[in-house]
């Protein structure tokens, strides 16, 4: 078989066989295939795309390029949750949690933000001692004690997709479903859980900018996780603003505080999200029987206090320091040395947030990465005091930036408000979830 032949074959539109498919992707994983085939190839496939076939073939040849997780000396149906990148989405720290207090079980292995989304690993390490690297046995023994732990992906988790995803970051191959579903369910095929909660994500701050095509993703997506065997359900939900208030790493820290200590308004964007998710791992979980007592188990979780004291248990097991996660001293975390108010330049409604221009600005002031070799500063970034539709004056301020190095501060400051579309018209609600993707397999 020739690399040459396979990337003819696909630029003509025509479907590969499933060890065409295996060739490919292990002859990338093992280096066998060069950059430059690869690049033409993921083009094709960007141009001419896959059948649900080819999907699942690539999916599961680059699940087996690197280790598979075994999970099963975890007692209970272990759920898993993934979202496809968003700002200010701290559902993880909130959701993990609450599903273990109500009796679920989470075993997740988490990443970390590189551009303008965050990473739930940066997050946890703004937690003074708190570990990602924890040894499997660890890892199994603190999940099988207390019901959650997230940590780094361990051993060499799916190569094939490090090595394509860093290839697609430079060619323009990053948009493309098939990529993209073949890149998310192989991680979560190999990472070992029964069940797994997706989170696809629509709107400016996503990889999806339209409905359809999330649906389309979303529906690949459960489709191939069914063909092996595994419960998944997807939620499409709105990225046209960042989910949380909080946009940095400790802040979204205390912004999960705060959703598990009930101050957060079920209206709000970041609670309904949690909600829906924690729901529905808690029904794939059969810790739930129906939606109905799904939520008031979650609600009860949150009232109790038993979420908050689940999250505090699972900081103390991956060895942080739990004292900080209150409502109380979880603030000692975020101390910079100036906090400042963007003021916007004109007077009207909040008619649009470009979600991904916010996360960059929050990066530049030391929030995030540009390169993998960044060292992030864990208390900086920024706080949003507006949602989308609010009537503002010059007087609002739209957000506090969170600043220790005032180097980057007027880039920033200028990429915030260049994320804000001010209007005259209050433009019409946008619901939080599109839609919700179930099994779909005929
Ligand atoms: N998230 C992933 O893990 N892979 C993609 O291709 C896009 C989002």
């Amino acid at each position: 078989m020739r690399m040459v032949d396979l990337i003819e074959k696909k630029s003509g539109g025509l479907e590969l066989t499933n060890e065409e498919i295996r060739f490919v992707a292990n002859g990338f994983a093992r280096g066998e295939i060069p950059d430059y085939q690869m690049s033409a190839f993921m083009m094709a496939v960007v141009h001419r795309g896959m059948s649900d076939r080819e999907t699942a073939d690539l999916t599961m040849a680059m699940m087996h390029s690197g280790d598979v997780v075994d999970l099963s000396e975890i007692r209970g149906v272990k759920v898993d949750k993934h979202s496809t990148g968003g700002v200010g989405d701290t559902t993880t720290l909130v959701i993990g949690p609450l599903v273990a207090a109500c009796g679920g079980t989470v075993a997740k292995m988490s990443g970390r933000g590189l551009g303008h989304t965050g990473g739930t690993l940066d997050k946890l390490e703004s937690i003074p001692g708190l570990l990602i690297e924890q040894p499997m046995d660890r890892f199994k023994e603190i999940v099988n004690d207390i019901g959650v732990a997230v940590i780094g992906q361990t051993g060499n988790l799916v190569p094939a997709d490090k090595k394509m995803y860093a290839l697609r970051d430079v060619t323009s191959t990053v948009s493309s479903i098939p990529l993209i579903a073949s890149s998310v369910m192989s991680k979560k095929l190999a990472a070992g859980s029964d069940a797994i909660v997706l989170d696809v994500k629509v709107g400016s701050g996503a990889f999806m900018q339209t409905i359809e095509d999330a649906r389309k993703l979303a529906t690949l997506m459960v489709n191939i996780g069914t063909l092996v065997g595994r419960e998944v359900v997807a939620i499409i939900t709105d990225m046209n603003q960042p989910l949380g208030l909080a946009v940095g790493n400790a802040l979204e820290v205390r912004d999960a505080v705060e959703v598990l200590s009930g101050k957060v308004a079920e209206t709000d964007p970041l609670y309904e999200v949690c909600m829906l998710l924690a729901t529905n791992m808690l029904l794939l979980g059969k810790v739930a029987g129906d939606e109905k007592e799904a939520r008031e188990m979650l609600a009860n979780a949150m009232r109790s206090g038993a979420g908050l004291q689940k999250l505090q248990q699972m900081v103390a097991a991956q060895g942080g320091e739990a004292a900080y996660i209150t409502p109380e001293r979880i603030d000692e975390l975020c101390q910079v040395q100036r906090k400042i108010p963007v003021y916007p330049r004109r007077t009207g409604y909040i008619t649009g947030m470009r979600a991904e221009r916010i996360g960059t600005a929050a990066q530049m002031l030391g929030a995030g990465r540009e390169t993998k070799a960044d060292i992030i500063d864990p208390a900086v970034g920024l706080m949003m005091h507006v949602r989308l539709g609010a009537r503002v004056t010059c007087d609002t301020a739209l957000c506090t930036l969170y600043v220790n190095d005032e180097k980057r501060l007027a880039e920033a400051t200028e990429m915030f408000l260049s994320a804000i579309e001010i209007g005259e018209e209050k433009p019409d609600y946008v619901p939080m979830v599109h839609d919700i993707i179930r099994k779909c397999l005929s």
